[in-house]
């Protein structure tokens, strides 16, 4: 008889291992600069990193990693601000940021606090110039509900759409999509799950791409010229593989301040620290 047990569990580990993703929609992906927009420090690892980690697992392109990171507080809430802000560039090393390409603000109307929501003309303020200096072409952030609610996440794509509405430039705005709860502790089965959901919309779309538009390369088709195809099969999405997951768990170990006992249960069970879906906002 077949085990079929091990095969299978070889086969889901296999499958676990490597990383998928359905890239940010572009006519040119080589030329996008992304600058990821966090609140405090620690958000990066512990919500974006599967797509920190996608974005710079691609080839480098001549002008290095296209990756910025802005971090608007350096979380002092309990008053430890100039170990978190240590903490953070730790954190960004292992996660391999450039170190020319990543700042942290420490500014009195946006400190760390869990009753203040930020204003979001003060935000577009400070993110302006790093916007036009570096010539980020998409914006990434937290949604409307900030994954955990907190209000100083929640202030940030308020902020990066009033700044993106005043600005002459064609910047794009995602938002990182906030999960129900029950789904938010669902961690490697989510990762499974996606990358199945990603391999079938990928062979789908690919298949209607052969057959109805004859072209070699399907997943060049924007999402409007597909009419056979879901909208939501081109969500963007990042799913880390094993590698990248301990990448951001060691990303997290640099956070000690932050390393309390339920946040080892976060690390163990988010779903964030495996799967990241997009939303792109008008602006
Ligand atoms: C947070 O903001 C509230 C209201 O403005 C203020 O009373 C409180 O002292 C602030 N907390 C910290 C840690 O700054």
């Amino acid at each position: 008889m077949v085990p079929l047990a091990p095969l299978v569990v070889a086969f889901l580990a296999a499958f676990l291992y490597s990383p998928a993703s359905n890239e940010f929609q572009s006519a040119d992906p080589a030329s996008e600069r992304y600058l990821l927009l966090t609140a405090h420090p620690d958000d990066e690892a512990m919500f974006f990193a599967p797509t920190i980690l996608g974005l710079l697992g691609r080839a480098p392109s001549d002008t290095g990693s296209p990756l910025y990171s802005l971090c608007l507080s350096v979380g002092d809430a309990d008053g430890l601000g100039n170990t978190r802000r240590e903490e953070l560039a730790q954190s960004l090393n292992v996660l391999a940021i450039d170190a020319d390409k990543r700042w942290i603000v420490d500014h009195p109307e946006l400190q760390d606090n869990i009753t203040v929501e930020w204003d979001p003309a003060v935000i577009a303020n400070v993110v302006k110039p790093y916007i036009i200096q570096h010539q980020i072409t998409i914006i990434l952030t937290f949604d409307a509900k900030g994954i955990s609610e907190h209000p100083n996440h929640r202030a940030l794509p308020k902020g990066a759409k009033h700044l993106l509405s005043s600005l002459s430039t064609k910047s794009r705005l995602f938002t990182l999509t906030s999960v129900p709860t029950p789904t938010k502790y669902t961690g490697v089965v989510d990762a499974l799950i996606s990358k199945f959901q990603l391999y079938s919309s990928k062979i789908l779309i690919y298949y209607d791409g052969l057959v109805t538009k004859g072209l070699e390369r399907a997943e060049i088709i924007p999402p409007g010229s597909a009419p056979n195809i879901p909208p939501h099969f081109f969500t963007p999405v990042f799913v880390s593989g094993a590698k990248a997951y301990t990448t951001a768990f060691k990303a997290m170990l640099a956070h000690k301040s932050q390393l309390v006992w339920f946040r080892w249960l976060y690390l163990l069970f988010s779903r964030y620290m495996w799967v990241n879906e997009w939303t792109e906002v008008e602006v």
